[in-house]
């Protein structure tokens, strides 16, 4: 039987070499599709969650926005001013409309604005805030860089909200923070990328730190 030769190593008659290879192209060209088609879409990992903790306000305090360094009439100058922001996506990357992101955290000494952590915190700090995303799904808040405090590492806590339902709550963690690696909670996280999507690094901007925090949620 007359052996074949393969299909790369015949010249074609009167074909430039870059013009063999736009042929060769166009015949490989359904094979590819097809390996495109037959690929799984990306996939995107819901946010790991997190225990809430003890200290989620008893009350929504009367002043509750985005801008935790203000509490009422008072200015905080206390920690490491910082930007944190981000988008609320569904799992096919979809902005989610509506969704409102609230944070607490402790002040710079390490106190809650709760009962439960002994009434010490500074005033002038609003431990806690939310903001409902925009059109885009972003969101923004200005705070400071979490702090240590007990045995816990620097966090803020996340929960988000999509009218009654509580579509997420977790913890954010500082990108490079030695003491995460002794945290329990830290350490409780399944694997390097769901440690990942919780840690999150705090870069210096023009105005204090910046974090960015992409929160993927089942809407
Ligand atoms: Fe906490």
């Amino acid at each position: 039987m007359a052996r074949i030769p393969p299909i790369a190593a015949t010249p074609l008659p009167g074909l430039s070499l870059s013009r063999r290879k736009a042929v060769f192209a166009l015949i490989a060209a359904p094979s590819i599709l097809t390996h495109a088609r037959a690929q799984a879409p990306v996939s995107r990992r819901a946010t790991p969650t997190q225990t809430e903790g003890p200290f989620y306000p008893v009350s929504i305090p009367r002043d509750a926005d985005f801008d935790l360094l203000r509490n009422g009439g008072l200015t905080y100058t206390r920690g490491q001013a910082c930007t944190l922001e981000g988008s609320v996506s569904d799992l096919a990357g979809r902005p989610v409309r509506g969704a409102m992101v609230e944070i607490w955290q402790c002040d710079h000494a390490g106190h809650y604005d709760h009962p439960g952590d002994g009434g010490n915190t500074d005033k002038s700090f609003q431990g806690f805030g939310r903001a409902t995303v925009d059109a885009q799904g972003r969101y923004r808040f200005r705070t400071i860089r979490p702090v240590a405090y007990g045995s816990r590492t620097p966090h803020i806590h996340v929960k988000v909200r999509l009218g009654a339902r509580e579509l997420l709550t977790t913890q954010l963690y500082v990108a490079g923070e030695p003491l995460n690696a002794r945290d329990f909670l830290w350490r409780s996280l399944s694997d390097g990328d769901a440690r990942a999507a919780l840690t999150v690094p705090f870069v210096p901007s023009a105005d204090g730190l910046r974090a960015e925090f992409a929160l993927l949620v089942v809407a």
